[in-house]
């Protein structure tokens, strides 16, 4: 057993408590134990520790990591300790009808364990004396150590820094994903991004990594517009002053734009994307809004203008081929990481963290370990 410290979701509206933990030093057949190096603070943490989805507790948070393997379990190939890896938060069993048709975020078995928040034979891995406790999406990277599933841990050059890796195993992957794995966008599109966060500033550099021609993006905070312009918008829109879709529609002749993206989570900005499309345009629901929401869309302009309204999970991704490449583009200086990272703190700063972002300041908080 090794013992660590960790930041343990203990109920909706509560502060994470710093907690020591135990955690297995040997690695199950098909695991591998990584010293966290750094991780990001997502919204989706914030979501869970708002009560906005039901989240069991004690829980250790955080799923947006990197760091390096301690040990890897007996069946394990292709990774060895010392190598340096991102987290996934979709492990994949690589056997069921999703994993084996290329999709492994839509994973049969992860949707039954990890989304549950335990391994695939359904368990915990950390204890807090007796009790067990369970891993945020089988991560849980507020913690010292994570014993993940093989297939989350996905190796990466050595050369890159791990507080900007962490990114890249969710905001990153999330934005830059669903514009080029989920939607297809093609060089010369007009593309609406709505919410400049983690997530809506990655869906930018995916939008200008694929050639649109037009990025117009939206926020309610002048500073997360001004970002927006240094990821590559073309055009701001501060959707408290003005209307979001008459202003989509002034900036594109009247004709709406051929992408939007939602990267909030919110009912109405949801609508606002899919009215602000063209005639056969795709609107993308990216962020994640609370249990229970609905939204509420016209289905006869839908068949008629046949306008498309999809979802992406974690950006559509194949971290194993994903992770590396977007790590490659980073270090190429096509992708930019370090503007991502607003801030730097150790984890016993987590709660002030999410006190940030409520707040709509910064763009990524990262948790640094000691190495
Ligand atoms: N689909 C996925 O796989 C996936 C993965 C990660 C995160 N998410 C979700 O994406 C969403 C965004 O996450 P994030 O980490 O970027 O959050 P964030 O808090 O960093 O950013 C949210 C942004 O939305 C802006 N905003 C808030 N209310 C607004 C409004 N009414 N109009 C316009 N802008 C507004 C804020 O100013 C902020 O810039 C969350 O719902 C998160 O759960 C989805
Ligand atoms: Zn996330
Ligand atoms: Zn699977």
């Amino acid at each position: 057993m090794i013992t660590m410290n960790a930041a343990v979701f203990v109920g909706p509206n509560e502060p994470l408590e710093l907690r020591e933990l135990t955690i297995p030093s040997e690695p199950g057949p098909q695991e591998v134990l990584v010293r966290l190096a750094a991780s990001g603070v997502c919204h989706s943490d914030l979501h869970a520790l708002d009560g906005d989805w039901e989240t069991p507790a004690p829980l250790v948070l955080g799923h947006e990591g990197a760091g390096v393997v301690v040990a890897v379990g007996s069946e394990v190939t292709g990774l060895e300790a010392d190598d340096h890896v991102i987290l996934s938060w979709t492990p994949s069993c690589q056997k069921c009808e999703f994993c084996v048709s290329g999709r492994p975020v839509l994973c049969q078995l992860a949707n039954e364990t990890a989304y549950q928040h335990v391994f695939f034979d359904g368990k915990p891995r950390l204890r807090d004396g007796d009790e067990d406790v369970r891993s945020f999406l089988a991560v849980g990277s507020f913690g010292e150590y994570a014993m993940v599933p093989a297939s989350a841990a996905i190796k990466i050059r050595r050369d890159a820094p791990l507080a900007q890796a962490a990114l890249v195993g969710c905001a990153v992957t999330t934005g830059i994903g669903a514009v080029t794995n989920t939607a297809g966008v093609e060089p010369g599109s007009t593309v609406l991004v709505v919410g400049c966060g983690g997530v809506g500033l990655n869906v930018v550099q995916g939008a200008r990594l694929a050639g649109a021609k037009q990025i117009i993006v939206a926020d309610v905070s002048a500073e997360k517009l001004e970002l927006g312009r240094t990821f590559g918008a073309t055009h701001t829109i501060n959707s408290r002053e003005v209307d979001l879709v008459e202003t989509v529609m002034a900036l594109t002749d009247g004709r709406g734009v051929d992408y939007a993206f939602e990267a909030i989570g919110l009912p109405f900005t949801i609508e606002a994307c899919y009215e602000a499309i063209r005639r056969g345009g795709t609107a993308v629901v990216v962020g994640q809004v609370a249990d229970g929401v609905k939204i509420s869309i016209d289905p006869f302009v839908m068949s008629d203008q046949e306008k498309r309204l999809i979802g992406s999970n974690y950006g559509s991704s194949r971290q194993s081929i994903d992770f590396p490449k977007i790590i490659d583009l980073y270090m190429e200086g096509r992708v930019d990481l370090d503007s991502m990272v607003t801030d730097r703190i150790p984890l016993s700063g987590v709660n002030e963290a999410f006190a940030e972002m409520r707040k709509g300041r910064g763009i990524r908080t990262v948790i640094e370990y000691d190495a």
